[in-house]
């Protein structure tokens, strides 16, 4: 191609542009600092602009198809720097097309980040977050969080959209099962796990990638469960609740923020100054950047807060989003709201600094392409070591809830099993809805898993879930009529001695935009249940889902419950292992499962209120026709062990640390583990506080007919909490102190602070 002047010179300028850069940016001895102020120096505005929009790739999407911008528009914007990242790209070889034209085209080359939603594996998948929270175990959790940045690394990740540490109470909410449930103690420590999983000791190496703690702020507070709807929470609430665990994030050093779609004080979260400026950016000190969420940006029109797409700019930049995800609102509009003084030109730089350090830290400037090993990919996906690691985590994440008469656990000589569900024999459902980076048909499914581990079964479906195959994004259809293969399935159940039925929900019936009105067993599944149950009552119920669903009726009815949840590509061996007594299960639930959907918000760190009752007249807070009783508490789950709790005792002689001691007896014929959960009630303060809050919790080993003693402690910070203006106080009074095996089930006692 002959070379025009003006290509002549943009080559020249391209070419100086890519040696300037790896000359300052290769020199160890210059801090990442001064290398961010000298490239900044060196930007247009509209590169600038450029490292604050991030577009979708070309494979998946993960949100609402943008109303403005096309593939074409996006690589034209691509080769001209107006790119900082990109989401949902698979595959090292188009993650590394995609660099190449960044570094090698570009007047400044500065690589792109590449994000994806890593939210619980990527490849190997692990079980949803909300059944791993039910291990509170912190160093499986940070482990299965590390393998998934190593199967995401592997595949030219550098950026997952995870850990999502939104408190919620509501199961009607899709998106519980991405979260670690209802309480913000524990839904710290998981953040914290994860976030030390994925980020690593090094981000420089290239099994290290950048977390993103989402979504800023109380989105798990959506009115009715309703996805996307209003947010409108009180100020102790949103201290108290909500913030904590973006706070420990802050605290684990997470590299990025991503905001909320929801209003807080009728304010969207991605133009909230108080959210992202007081709190994230001044008063915690945040040094990483905030990306918006998928179109949050151009949201801010329909929320009824931005008159138009530039409007949306200047509100959300100014409110300190530093980065746009496909709203196309910077990369639009940006430049001319600088040219005409609504953006000062110190809010741009202030944001391209903070994204800038990451790809510094991150080592994309020594090396573009860490990300895109070929070989890497080839051998580390799908790893042996990944599967044991999922296997082991599923099996940690299993929930006892109902064995009577010890039906559980089978022996393995047990004949004549009869399977029944769909669920069954689904190997999608088990790998959860944020499975896009994973393949489909990957889950070891329960019927593979009875097989694998040589139990005598037969099976019947009994009935199909849904009507139609279905897919990420569209709206499950379920089958609420057709029973026609329920005579077979009451046919084998008669004959069989003992019948494990799988129901639950549809993989995609939990997750995004998945809210659900009913709590109860969905389709003909409760049907099918009370039709097996009429011929045969040995029954054991394993659960596949992605929220608390209200089974009162089984829980009356059915001899042995197991909530396996949806617990990844091993889900069956996990189950399997369980039911026949390999694994002895441990987990406990993070939130609580209510009796019927009426209840809901149901949680256990609720206030007392004024009439906490019971009273003999009706003049109290309680329902005419259901319990206040949740079915079963945060912090509940069985074990085929059994534990006794005994001789609590509070040392209170050191102020500065309460020491709390209980013995626990394994008094069954099985070792097991025992999650013992540390809870205190603030009788009197300046604020009211929950009846119950959970502040440690100790996971331990005890052999059969073993006593084992743990100790826990409580310093100031377990025992303040935030005022309405934000400040941490702790203040004198009475403490009730609880220790048991579940948030309902403990040993009291109290002690005065002064
Ligand atoms: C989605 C989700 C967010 C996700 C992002 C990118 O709409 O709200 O959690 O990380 O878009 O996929």
């Amino acid at each position: 191609m002959k070379f025009q002047p003006y290509n002549r010179l943009r080559v020249l300028a391209v070419c100086f542009g890519i040696c300037f850069s790896q000359i300052i940016f290769s020199q160890t001895n210059i801090s990442i600092d001064t290398k961010v102020n000298t490239l900044l120096s060196k930007m247009t505005l509209e590169e600038k602009i450029g490292q604050m929009n991030q577009y979708n790739g070309f494979w998946e999407v993960t949100g609402p198809t943008p109303k403005e911008g096309n593939a074409k528009e996006k690589y034209d914007h691509l080769k001209k720097g107006m790119v900082g990242a990109v989401l949902n790209v698979k595959g090292v070889e188009n993650v590394r097309k995609l660099q190449e034209i960044v570094v090698n085209e570009t007047r400044l080359g500065i690589p792109l980040l590449f994000g994806f939603d890593v939210i619980h594996g990527h490849k190997t998948l692990f079980p949803i977050p909300l059944a791993s929270a039910c291990s509170w175990d912190l160093d499986a959790i940070e482990k299965s969080a590390h393998i998934a940045a190593i199967e995401a690394s592997a595949v030219g990740i550098n950026w997952t959209f995870a850990p999502m540490v939104d408190i919620t109470r509501d199961a009607r909410w899709g998106r519980v099962m991405e979260g670690a449930g209802e309480d913000p103690y524990l839904g710290s420590k998981i953040g914290a796990a994860q976030i030390r999983g994925f980020q690593g000791t090094d981000l420089a190496s290239n099994s290290s990638i950048i977390a993103c703690v989402k979504h800023f702020a109380g989105y798990g507070f959506a009115e009715s469960g309703r996805d996307y709807n209003t947010v409108d929470v009180g100020t102790s609430t949103l201290y108290n609740i909500i913030l904590p665990p973006f706070k420990a994030a802050v605290e684990s050093d997470v590299k990025t923020v991503m905001n909320s779609f929801n209003v807080l004080n009728g304010i969207p979260a991605t133009s909230n100054k108080f959210l992202q400026r007081d709190i994230l950016k001044g008063k915690w000190d945040f040094r990483g950047f905030v990306v918006s969420d998928w179109g949050s940006g151009y949201e801010m029109i329909d929320h009824g807060y931005a008159k138009d797409l530039k409007h949306a700019a200047e509100l959300a930049a100014n409110a300190g989003s530093d980065m746009d995800m496909e709203s196309y609102s910077y990369v639009r509009h940006l430049k001319q709201l600088v040219d005409e003084g609504k953006v000062d030109i110190k809010v741009i730089d202030e944001a391209v600094r903070r994204i800038l350090r990451i790809k510094f830290e991150l080592g994309l400037f020594d090396n573009p392409y860490k990300y895109c090993d070929a070989k890497r990919e080839k051998e580390l996906i799908y790893h042996a070591d990944n599967i044991a690691a999922s296997l082991d985590m599923a099996k940690k994440s299993i929930v006892l809830l109902k064995n009577e008469n010890n039906l559980l656990p089978l022996a393995k000589t047990q004949k004549n099993i009869a399977v029944i569900g769909a669920l069954a024999n689904d190997k999608n459902s088990p790998l959860g809805s944020w499975r896009i980076g994973s393949d489909d048909n990957t889950a070891i499914s329960v019927l593979e898993g009875l097989k694998n581990i040589g139990a005598n079964i037969t099976y019947a479906k009994g009935a199909d879930l849904i009507t139609t195959p279905t897919s990420f994004s569209e709206e499950v259809k379920i089958n609420e009529t057709d029973k026609s293969e329920f005579a077979a399935a009451i046919k084998l159940a008669k004959k069989s001695n003992v019948v494990i039925m799988v129901l639950g929900e549809h993989g995609f019936q939990s997750g995004e935009g998945r809210s659900r009105s009913k709590l109860d067993l969905p389709g003909v599944q409760q049907q099918l249940l009370e039709a097996i149950y009429k011929v045969n009552k040995n029954i054991i119920l394993v659960l596949m889902n992605g929220r608390p669903l209200a089974i009162t009726w089984a829980n009356e009815h059915i001899p042995a419950i197991v909530e396996a949840w949806q617990l990844g590509s091993q889900t069956g061996n996990a189950i399997a292992s369980t039911l026949f007594g390999d694994n002895n299960p441990s987990a406990k639930i993070t939130m609580s499962f209510p009796r019927s959907v009426g209840q809901v918000p149901i949680y256990y760190n609720h206030y007392n209120t004024g009439r906490p009752g019971p009273k003999s007249e009706v003049f109290w807070s309680h329902y005419g026709d259901e319990s206040n009783k949740p079915l079963y508490p945060f912090g509940y789950g069985l074990s085929y062990s059994k534990f006794e709790y005994s001789n609590l005792k509070i040392d209170d002689s050191n102020p500065k640390k309460i020491k709390i001691t209980v013995a626990i007896k394994n008094t069954s014929a099985v070792a097991g583990e025992e999650i013992a959960q540390l809870y205190i009630h603030q009788k009197t303060a300046s604020v009211v506080r929950p009846v119950k809050e959970l502040k440690g919790f100790s996971k331990i080993k005890i052999g059969a007919g073993e006593t084992k003693e743990v100790v826990l402690y409580l310093t100031d910070k377990e025992l303040g909490f935030y005022s309405n203006n934000g400040d941490f106080i702790v203040e004198a009074g009475t403490f009730d102190v609880m220790v048991g095996t579940s948030s309902e089930d403990v040993l009291s006692g109290s002690f005065y602070k002064n």
